[in-house]
């Protein structure tokens, strides 16, 4: 009989998503009058930029056309696209990245999962806690942990809490490890970092011989000038850290799907016996064997992000989400909960009342106001009494979700 990948059965029972709506559907289904309005996962309400469906419908068109015609694409991105990234997104604010450093990719979720397939085994990992259930998941599959304890956690993962007294954002540990995941703005806290700790952990990172693993799929949402966008804003980070970006959360592409990874050709990690090995050559034959690229009809359609005209919509649709973080951010203070996020971040991460559980909030705002939140401890232990929601709604159903969690908590 085939064996399976006990790795699996290491996880804890569900993906935090999909938990949190089958607990979601089972209650609607025994109340179905109730008007749920969701602000658990991420995901983007508002309709694609013009520019991003015109480009598609025009690339649709070439599609039916035997001169314009696309079969498979490289399997790195179309240079047009990779192009513009690199001029606009990076070299535009300084860092010395060129499109073929940029590979395009269906998701950032799928590519910080997929990065594991280039390292060793036997990496000390760094994860914060809380984190992005992902990083955690990925390294649990790919058998680089123990098994996990009462509170959730992985043996082996070096946690690294995060919490109001470090402005959610960890320090390098005392400890050495190889791998580190970070995420600015922060999933699920909403905590940005400066470009001073930003360097602290790159410092940390070549002194150790570590590579970061930048996740910055919420870049967007930077309203503060002297935030840095990118890790390679920081000097050094070229020759240790891997950046994930994505268009879901700026362009509103979560279900039309496309992102990028960023792997500078300076970057090398060692074999087990010494040799340095350019990471870009193990990514690029990763990526041409297992992935035949993103469609041609989807990169037009990010490419159009770069047209003044896209710019001028995706920072139309950023400042949509994050007014709606500042109606959340606003109504639950006033309603006497600490917040936190939402500033620089489509995330807000709120204190439970009364010392309650995270996923007690959970059933008390689902049962009592017929909203969904995430809960904390979805993100590790010590998210615990936390809960995470998303300004990503329309505006009336951010409006209505507060008007109810102000009357009935
Ligand atoms: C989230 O809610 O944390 C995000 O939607 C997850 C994701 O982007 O994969």
């Amino acid at each position: 009989m085939a064996t399976i990948n006990e790795n699996y059965l290491k996880l804890k029972a569900g993906y935090l998503f999909p938990e949190i709506a089958r607990r979601v559907n089972a209650f609607a289904q025994a109340n179905p009058a109730a008007q749920i309005i969701k602000l658990g996962i991420g995901d983007v309400t508002e309709p694609l930029p013009q520019a991003c469906r015109q480009a598609m419908i025009h690339a649709v068109h070439d599609m039916g056309d035997r001169a314009t015609f696309q079969g498979y694409g490289p399997e790195q991105g179309y240079p047009w696209l990779r192009e513009k990234i690199a001029a606009q997104d990076f070299q535009a604010r300084g860092c010395d990245i060129s499109a073929d450093e940029i590979f395009i990719s269906d998701g950032s979720k799928c590519d910080t999962g997929n990065i594991l397939d280039i390292f060793g085994s036997n990496n000390a990992i760094a994860v914060t806690d809380p984190v992005y259930p992902v990083y955690v998941d990925t390294n649990v599959m790919a058998g680089h942990t123990g098994p996990a304890n009462e509170q959730g956690e992985y043996e082996g993962l070096v946690y690294l809490p995060i919490n109001a007294e470090n402005n959610f954002t960890a320090a390098p540990p005392s400890q050495k490890v190889d791998l580190i995941y970070l995420c600015f703005p922060n999933n699920p806290t909403g905590a940005v970092a400066t470009k001073a700790q930003l360097q602290e952990w790159v410092n940390y990172a070549r002194e150790n011989q570590a590579i970061i693993f930048f996740d910055a799929a919420y870049e967007a949402f930077i309203t503060d000038p002297d935030i840095p966008h990118s890790i390679y804003e920081i000097e050094g980070a070229q020759d240790c850290a891997i950046e994930f970006r994505s268009f879901s959360k700026n362009a509103g592409f979560t279900g039309t799907r496309c992102a990028l990874t960023v792997v500078p050709k300076t970057l090398t990690a060692q074999t087990q016996a010494g040799a340095a090995v350019d990471l870009w050559k193990l990514w690029n034959r990763r990526q041409s064997t297992k992935f035949n690229g993103v469609s041609y009809i989807v990169q037009r359609g990010a490419e159009a992000v770069y047209s003044p005209e896209g710019q001028a919509q995706i920072q139309d649709l950023v400042r949509f989400y994050l007014e709606n973080a500042k109606i959340i951010r606003d109504q639950l203070t006033t309603a006497g909960l600490q917040v936190y996020g939402g500033v620089n971040a489509p995330y807000v991460w709120v204190k439970t009342p009364n010392a309650l559980s995270s996923w007690d909030f959970f059933d008390k705002l689902l049962h009592n106001c017929h909203v969904v939140g995430t809960p904390g401890s979805g993100f590790g232990a010590a998210g615990e009494g936390y809960f995470r929601i998303s300004a990503f709604n329309s505006r009336d159903n951010v409006n209505q979700a507060m008007k109810r969690i102000i009357s009935k908590l």
